[in-house]
């Protein structure tokens, strides 16, 4: 029992370091195919967004009564139970945007009828200027933890990101914004690339010591700004890649915590997660002189794979009955003991299931074309 955390921590890294593996031999093979895919589903994309669009305004519930955002009808079905969720703008991926503010208007809608918080992961297409537009027009009560996704091999992606959200906090101001996440899975992609899974070890010093030049830089940019309000900096990784000098520089970590990658049951994945986080985040962060508060970053339950190797992760099926468990043993519970996290996710992301196949498209409350998986959502207030 006494190891039964990192034993399970493990084999939840090497899990994520296979899958990461796969994805890497897919990727070299899926880039070429998956550009001109990419073309052509943009190009379809345009016609099936529009159509699924009022498709999914009926089947949602959530209609725009006029052309003013902030006049819709709620839809009964959804609840403001969720701490928060995890969003990304469809067509935010460089060099594909492919993102509008109507569409994120729509998006911003529903979720304000889910919670009263989103993270996102980057901060490319404009998606950080649209998001914060669309709670302004739709006058709802979110805050945004922003997001600016690092690219270690790429440096100017890190300062494309910090100039578009610097531009973005000019322009709308602090009011909706809750944090900067810079970094998101950065020491696991760092790491795994190096054939290390110890964020500690020479390979993640090494990738500390990058992300630990942008975090200063963000602090920076917002010194420069002289705001009023003090907006905190965080940083975002996988479970078990937390480096001990990123944890004692930031003021939030989120934590992905994802019980399917470490084979557990649909039943036994809350009580799997809360643990999780309780030893391998939790405890280690509030040992720090500089106490980072810590949040679940993802945690969720794919509904279905795109192929039969990854319909079940040797404990239960990808389902829509083991996304129902997941939420009806994980949410309330999570709500009543206090627990910040950022469920996985707000809707099923295409290119995912395009780009990675099995479970990857397959994490969101709603459809890829908008329409609302067959689940109930637990109704009990979030904090
Ligand atoms: C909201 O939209 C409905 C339907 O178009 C309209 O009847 C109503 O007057 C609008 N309410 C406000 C406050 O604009
Ligand atoms: C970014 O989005 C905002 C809000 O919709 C818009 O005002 C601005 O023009 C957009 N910028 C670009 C480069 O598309
Ligand atoms: C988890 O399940 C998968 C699929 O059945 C299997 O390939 C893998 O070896 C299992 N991993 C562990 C650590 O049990």
């Amino acid at each position: 029992m006494s190891n039964y955390h990192s034993i399970d921590g493990m084999s939840y890294a090497l899990e994520k370091q296979k899958a990461r593996a796969r994805r890497s031999k897919r990727i070299v093979i899926a880039t070429i195919a998956g550009v001109l895919v990419l073309i052509a589903v943009g190009v379809t994309a345009g016609i099936l967004v529009s159509k699924n669009n009022s498709k999914s305004s009926t089947t949602t519930g959530t209609k725009s009564n006029s052309k003013d955002p902030s006049n819709f009808t709620k839809d009964p079905r959804l609840h403001k139970s969720f701490y928060g969720l995890a969003y990304t703008p469809e067509g935010s991926l460089m060099p594909n945007c492919g993102n509008s503010l109507d569409h994120v208007i729509k998006d911003i809608q529903i979720i304000s009828q889910l919670t009263s918080r989103i993270r996102l992961y980057g901060a490319d297409c404009n998606q950080t200027a649209l998001v914060l537009e669309a709670i302004k027009q739709t006058k709802v009560d979110v805050e945004v933890f922003l997001g600016n996704y690092v690219v270690a091999t790429e440096p100017t992606a890190y300062e494309r990101q910090r100039n578009t959200i610097k531009d973005a906090i000019l322009t709308y101001g602090t009011d909706h914004i809750a944090g900067i996440t810079v970094g998101n899975e950065f020491m696991l992609n760092y790491v795994t690339l190096k054939q290390s899974l110890d964020p500690n070890g020479p390979a993640g010093i090494e990738g500390a010591a990058i992300l630990k030049g942008d975090i200063d830089d963000t602090r920076n940019m917002l010194t420069s700004l002289n705001l009023k309000k003090n907006i905190p900096v965080g940083n975002s990784d996988a479970g078990s890649f937390f480096n001990k000098d990123i944890l004692a520089s930031i003021d939030y970590g989120m934590s992905n915590v994802h019980a399917w990658f470490a084979n557990t049951t649909a039943e036994g994945a809350s009580a799997w997660v809360n643990e999780f986080f309780q030893e391998s985040n939790l405890k280690p962060a509030a040992a720090l002189p500089n106490q980072p508060k810590m949040y679940i970053a993802e945690t969720g339950w794919p509904s279905a794979s795109s192929d039969v190797a990854n319909a079940n992760n040797g404990g239960s099926d990808a389902s829509i009955a083991g996304l129902q468990t997941f939420l009806d043993t994980f949410v309330c519970e999570a709500n009543q003991n206090g627990i910040g996290y950022f469920y996985f996710e707000y809707r099923d992301e295409e290119w995912k299931d395009i780009q990675y196949g099995g479970v990857e498209g397959h994490w969101g409350l709603f459809n890829k074309d908008g329409t609302f998986k067959d689940i109930t959502i637990p109704n009990c207030p979030a904090p």
